[in-house]
C-alpha cells in the first residue's frame, strides 16, 4: 500500500532535514515533494535540478500559459490534463536511483488557469501509487492546509521548536485539517534539536497528537547544510540520522 506522509511545523524548525533524513531509512522507491517556496530538499539531497534540467510545476504551468497565449483561438480551449500529465512527468520529474522528487516552485501569474498545488493535488493520487512512500515536505505557515495539497495522508508529522506558538501551531493544523476536510491517521509530535529532554515532557499529553521523539542537535546536520552537502552521506552514527530512524519506528514504519 503507497503511504503518504506530510511533515509540516513552524519555519526554520527542521522539516526539511527530516524528510531528508526519513527518506534514509523508510522502504523504497519514494516520491519526494518538494511544497516549500524556498526550495531547499534538493540541496539536502545532494540532487542537482539544474544539471538534469528538472523544472518546478510552477514553471511549467507559467510556460504552458505563455505558449497558450500566443496559440490560436481554438488551440487555447484544448484540454489540457493529458498534456498537462505527459509534460510534469517529462520536465519536472527528478529520478534518483533511491527516490524520485517533485518541485511545487513559486512561479505562477495572477489570471492563470490553475494553481500548481490544484495541479499538484490532482496528479498525486495516481502519481503516488508508484511508490512505497510519499513524503511531502510542506512549507512553514498553515496557508499549504487551506490549499490542500492532498486529501488524504496517512500520517502528519509536526517538527516543533519549545516556543508557544508551535503549540499554537499544532492546533491550528488540527482545526484548519477538520474545517477543509483533510484526512489522516495520526497527527505525530517531533521535538526539534532546540529542545531540552525535560522541555518535551511538555509535548506528551496533547490531545489528538502522539509525541515521537526529540531530533537532538547534531553538528553534522548543520555542517553538511552549510556545505551543501546530502544528508543522506551523513555517517552512520548520526545522532540525528539515528533519532529520526527511531521516530518513524515508533510511529510503527518499517525502517532500515
Ligand atoms: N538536528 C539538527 N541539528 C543541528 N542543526 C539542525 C538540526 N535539524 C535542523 N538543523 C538546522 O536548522 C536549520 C533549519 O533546518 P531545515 O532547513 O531543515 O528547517 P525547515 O523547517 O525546513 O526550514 P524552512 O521553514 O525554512 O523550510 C538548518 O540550518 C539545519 O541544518
Ligand atoms: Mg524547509
Amino acid at each position: 500500500m503507497a503511504t503518504t506522509i506530510v511533515v509540516t511545523g513552524r519555519g526554520g524548525t527542521g522539516k526539511s532535514s527530516f524528510v531528508a533524513l526519513a527518506g534514509r531509512h523508510l522502504d523504497t522507491p519514494q516520491l519526494l515533494i518538494d511544497a516549500d517556496p524556498d526550495q531547499s530538499l534538493a540541496a539536502l539531497l545532494g540532487a542537482d535540478l539544474t544539471a538534469t534540467d528538472t523544472k518546478t510545476i510552477s514553471d511549467v504551468l507559467y510556460d504552458i500559459q505563455a505558449a497558450a497565449k500566443k496559440a490560436p483561438a481554438d488551440l487555447r480551449t484544448m484540454p489540457l490534463a493529458e498534456k498537462l500529465k505527459y509534460l510534469l512527468h517529462m520536465n519536472c520529474l527528478y529520478e534518483s536511483a533511491t527516490f524520485d522528487m517533485l518541485v511545487l516552485g513559486v512561479k505562477w501569474t495572477t489570471g492563470c488557469y490553475c494553481h500548481p498545488n490544484d495541479i499538484l493535488r490532482a496528479i498525486l493520487p495516481e502519481l503516488a501509487a508508484n511508490y512505497a512512500i510519499t513524503i511531502i515536505d510542506s512549507p512553514a505557515g498553515l496557508e499549504h492546509l487551506n490549499r490542500r495539497i492532498v486529501r488524504k495522508v496517512d500520517d502528519i508529522f509536526a517538527v516543533m521548536d519549545p516556543s508557544a506558538k508551535s503549540l499554537r501551531n499544532v492546533e491550528r493544523i488540527r482545526e484548519i485539517s477538520a474545517q477543509v476536510g483533510i484526512d489522516f491517521q495520526n497527527l505525530y509530535l517531533v521535538a526539534n534539536y532546540r529542545f531540552s529532554e525535560e522541555q518535551t515532557d511538555s509535548l506528551a499529553n496533547i490531545p489528538g497528537t502522539t509525541y515521537l521523539g526529540r531530533m537532538p542537535h547534531d553538528p553534522d546536520v548543520e555542517a553538511y547544510d552549510r556545505a551543501g552537502q546530502s544528508l543522506l552521506e551523513l555517517p552512520a552514527d548520526s545522532v540525528a540520522s539515528a533519532a529520526v530512524r527511531d521516530i518513524l519506528s515508533k510511529a510503527g514504519y518499517s525502517v532500515h
